[in-house]
C-alpha cells in the first residue's frame, strides 16, 4: 500500500458520506486521498462535489457503456487503472460484479443505512423505513467489507442509533447520517494505518502499536 491511502469512490446520489470523507481529510483526520470518483448517474451530487475540487469525476452510465455488465466492467477498469487501494461505495446504488471484488479482495467497503445483518438490500430510505416498519427501537448504519453476497460481507464497523415513537424515514436516515459521517472516515483511517486485518467473517483492528496488513 502507498504512503497516502488512495481512495477510489463509488457514488450514486448526494455524496453526504464523499463530503464527510474530503472533510476529514482536510481537517487532518483521515491520511487518504480521493484519486476518482464514479457514478452511474450524470450530474449527481456527489460527482459536482469532486468535480469542485479539481478530483476526477467519471460518470458510466449504462447507455454508453451498452449495458450494466458493461458499465460495472467499465468502472471497474476505471478502478483498476487509477491504482487505488480502496473502493469506498458511498451511496452506490448498484450490485458490485464478481470481477470487481476479486479485482480488490477485502478492498471494498460499503455503508448501509441500518444494523446488518437486519434489513439488507435496497437503497435509502428504503431500509431505515423497513426499520420502523419491523418495530425495532434501535437501528443505525453498517460498514462493511464488500462480497458478492449483497451486504453480507465481513463487518467492520457499526454505531447504534435509537428508533424514536415519532419517527418517520427522514427523522431516522438523519440521525443515522450523523454516525455514517463519524464513522466512514474513522474507518477509512483505520486502513490508512494498516490496523484492519480480516479472518473469515470476523474483522480485527489492532492497537496503534501494532500496524498489520490487510489479510
Ligand atoms: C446513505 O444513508 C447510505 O448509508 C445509503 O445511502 C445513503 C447515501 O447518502 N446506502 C445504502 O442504502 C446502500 N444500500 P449520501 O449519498 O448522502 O452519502
Amino acid at each position: 500500500m502507498s504512503d497516502v491511502l488512495k481512495l477510489g469512490v463509488l457514488a450514486s446520489g448526494r455524496g453526504s458520506n464523499l463530503q464527510s470523507i474530503l472533510d476529514a481529510i482536510d481537517a487532518g483526520n483521515l491520511d487518504a486521498r480521493v484519486d476518482v470518483v464514479v457514478s452511474n448517474t450524470p450530474r449527481c451530487r456527489a460527482l459536482e462535489r469532486a468535480a469542485g475540487r479539481g478530483i476526477r469525476a467519471e460518470c458510466i452510465s449504462r447507455k454508453a457503456a451498452g449495458g450494466r455488465r458493461p458499465q460495472l466492467l467499465r468502472m471497474t477498469e476505471i478502478l483498476q487503472a487509477a491504482g487505488v487501494d480502496l473502493v469506498v461505495l458511498a451511496g452506490f446504488n448498484l450490485i458490485t460484479p464478481p470481477e470487481m471484488t476479486a479485482a480488490f479482495p477485502n478492498r471494498i467497503l460499503n455503508i448501509h443505512p441500518t444494523l446488518l445483518p437486519a434489513f439488507a438490500g435496497g437503497m435509502a430510505p428504503a431500509p431505515q423505513q423497513d426499520a420502523i416498519d419491523w418495530g425495532v427501537k434501535f437501528t443505525g448504519c453498517t460498514i462493511h467489507v464488500v462480497t458478492d453476497e449483497l451486504d453480507a460481507g465481513p463487518i467492520v464497523a457499526q454505531a447504534a442509533v435509537p428508533v424514536r415513537d415519532g419517527d418517520d424515514a427522514d427523522t431516522l436516515s438523519d440521525r443515522i447520517l450523523v454516525e455514517e459521517h463519524r464513522l466512514y472516515p474513522q474507518v477509512l483511517q483505520w486502513f490508512a494505518e494498516g490496523r484492519v486485518r480480516v479472518e473469515g467473517r470476523r474483522v480485527f483492528v489492532a492497537d496503534n502499536s501494532e500496524p498489520s496488513e490487510v489479510g
